[in-house]
Formats: C-alpha cells, sequence, structure tokens
C-alpha cells in the first residue's frame, strides 16, 4: 500500500524496489511535493534490508520533461537562494548508498535528464529523448547536469548540447556511454532488463554491493592515486565482514552463497 499522489512504488521481484513517477498530465514534470515523495520513497527501499536495488521509472511517453516550469516560473533570486531550490534533489546523490537504476523511455530533458545522470545505471530505449533543454528557458541546468553530462560525453559535446539545447536520442546515449544499454523495444522490455540488473545486483552481498557502488563514485570526485588508495582500504574492510568468508568458503566448496544480507 502506498500513500504517495505522484509516486507508485511497488517490488516486482523479491529484492527490487520500483519506483514509477506517476504524474502522467504533466509528463511526470518534477514538482516540489513529487520529489518530496520520491526522496521519502527512496530513503524507505534504502533502509530496508529486504531490498537490495531500486529503480526509478516514467512512462512510455515520459521518463521527467524536467522541472516544474509552472512552479519555478514566479521564483525570485531570493526566494530560489533562500530556500534553497532544488537542493532536496541532491539526497539520491548524496545519501541513497544501494545501487538506483533509471529506465528511462519518452522525454527525460532538463531536471529529467539530470535525474537519470544521479542514478548509478540508466538504461533506456532507443526513441528515449535526452537533453537540457533550460538554455531555452532563459537558465541553465540546476541539478547537476552541466557537471554530471560533461563527465559521460566530455566537454565539446556536453557544450554543444547545453549551450543550444538541443535534444539527443536513447541510440545516441548508448554510443556516447551515457546509458549502460540501450534496450530493444518499448517501456515494458526496458523494465524487464531493468528489474533483471536489479535482481541480479539485490542477490549479491549487500555490504559488497554499498562498497562497490560508493568507491565508483569515488572515481568521480578523488584523484586516481587516492582513489585507488580509497578503494584498496574499503576492500581491506570487506576482510572484515561475514560476507567475505560466506563468499569465499561458498566457491571453494562449490557452493552458492547465502549471504548473512548483514
Ligand atoms: N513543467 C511543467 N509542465 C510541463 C513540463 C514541465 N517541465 N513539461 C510538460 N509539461 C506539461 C505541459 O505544460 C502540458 O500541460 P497542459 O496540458 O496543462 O498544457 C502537459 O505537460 C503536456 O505537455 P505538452 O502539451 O507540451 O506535450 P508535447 O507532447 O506537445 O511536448 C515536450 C512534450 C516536448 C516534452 C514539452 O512538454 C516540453 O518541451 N516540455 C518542457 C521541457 C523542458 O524545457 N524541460 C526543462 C525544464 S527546466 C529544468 O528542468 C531546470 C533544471 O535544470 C532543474
Amino acid at each position: 500500500t502506498n500513500t504517495y499522489e505522484h509516486i507508485l512504488t511497488s517490488s516486482p521481484k523479491p529484492g527490487v524496489g520500483l519506483i514509477t513517477l506517476n504524474r502522467p498530465k504533466a509528463l511526470n514534470a518534477l514538482c516540489s511535493p513529487l520529489f518530496t515523495e520520491l526522496n521519502d520513497a527512496l530513503s524507505k527501499y534504502d533502509e530496508d534490508k529486504s531490498i537490495g536495488a531500486i529503480i526509478i521509472t516514467g512512462s512510455e511517453k515520459a521518463f521527467a520533461a524536467g522541472a516544474d516550469i509552472k512552479e519555478m516560473a514566479p521564483l525570485t533570486f531570493s526566494s530560489a537562494y533562500s530556500n534553497n531550490f532544488i537542493a532536496p534533489w541532491s539526497h539520491l546523490a548524496n545519501s541513497i548508498r544501494k545501487p538506483v537504476i533509471a529506465a528511462v523511455s519518452g522525454y527525460a530533458l532538463g531536471g529529467g535528464c539530470e535525474l537519470a545522470l544521479m542514478c548509478d545505471i540508466i538504461y533506456c530505449t532507443s526513441n528515449a529523448t535526452f537533453g537540457q533543454p533550460e538554455i531555452k528557458l532563459g537558465v541553465i541546468p540546476g541539478a547537476g547536469g552541466s557537471q554530471r553530462l560533461t563527465r559521460a560525453v566530455g566537454k565539446s559535446k556536453a557544450m554543444e548540447l547545453i549551450l543550444t539545447g538541443k535534444n539527443f536520442s536513447g541510440k545516441q546515449a548508448g554510443e556516447w556511454g551515457v546509458a549502460a544499454e540501450v534496450v530493444d523495444g518499448g517501456h515494458a522490455e526496458l523494465l524487464d532488463v531493468a528489474v533483471k540488473t536489479a535482481e541480479t545486483i539485490a542477490g549479491h552481498s549487500r555490504v559488497a554491493t554499498v562498497a562497490a557502488k560508493e568507491v565508483v563514485n569515488k572515481s568521480q570526485e578523488l584523484s586516481l592515486r587516492e582513489g585507488v588508495e580509497y578503494e584498496r582500504r574499503l576492500f581491506h574492510g570487506l576482510f572484515g565482514s561475514q560476507d567475505q568468508k560466506i563468499g569465499m568458503t561458498a566457491f571453494a566448496e562449490k557452493k552458492k552463497p547465502e549471504w548473512s544480507h548483514e
């Protein structure tokens, strides 16, 4: 049972938490109340010991068509700055420790593109439409797009996309490495692929999975040498986990590991 107004939550397979953005009349425009609900659902899945991976998706037509332009239109500098408008969006990137997969079909524009880029893995359909069109509204990306898209596609392409506001397709997202895979078919086939990967992730050691996500994310923040040292410390740390003993003993005994889920 869920009591949300703008999102749906479900568990399509054991260990998998699915969040579906559900504001169809506004193409899932990301109004503040929607984000409050999304953050709440993400936190609950992150704390839920039975969940190992999270998927965020939208509809066939729209993952999300951006921040809510009607909500933003009357904002002033003072109100945006004083209330730290959009800062709560960082909850996903800053605080959610379990892997999050974005399953994108249809529009992923502006804040929708940025939301996908905050996720750990993007899957999309070939006709998904990504873009950072904020320049056409007299603003710039505000939820990390200028930073994450640039890291994903390189400076020249990111400059071109952000300065022109032109869209790019799911097919291009795959070619450029923005998406891990471009799925043949529509939203249903896309979700199948996302759920399969989420199930695979949820079938691994929880503590090792959180550590793996943490170290890959460090590669975006640290120098190579610091990042490699950080990785080694966490690697060493995992020898103190039950799951390292369980995993390596099971290998030696040619058995399937039964993780502690600690
Ligand atoms: N905010 C608020 N409402 C939106 C919206 C948005 N970002 N995107 C779409 N909608 C609403 C439309 O206003 C429309 O509502 P009404 O029926 O009440 O008029 C409804 O959703 C359906 O949209 P369209 O009629 O426009 O549908 P379409 O199929 O003709 O076009 C579209 C689809 C090309 C995605 C078009 O809706 C569009 O261009 N949307 C805006 C995209 C955009 O500029 N996003 C960036 C927002 S800025 C941002 O995100 C800032 C940031 O970095 C955080």
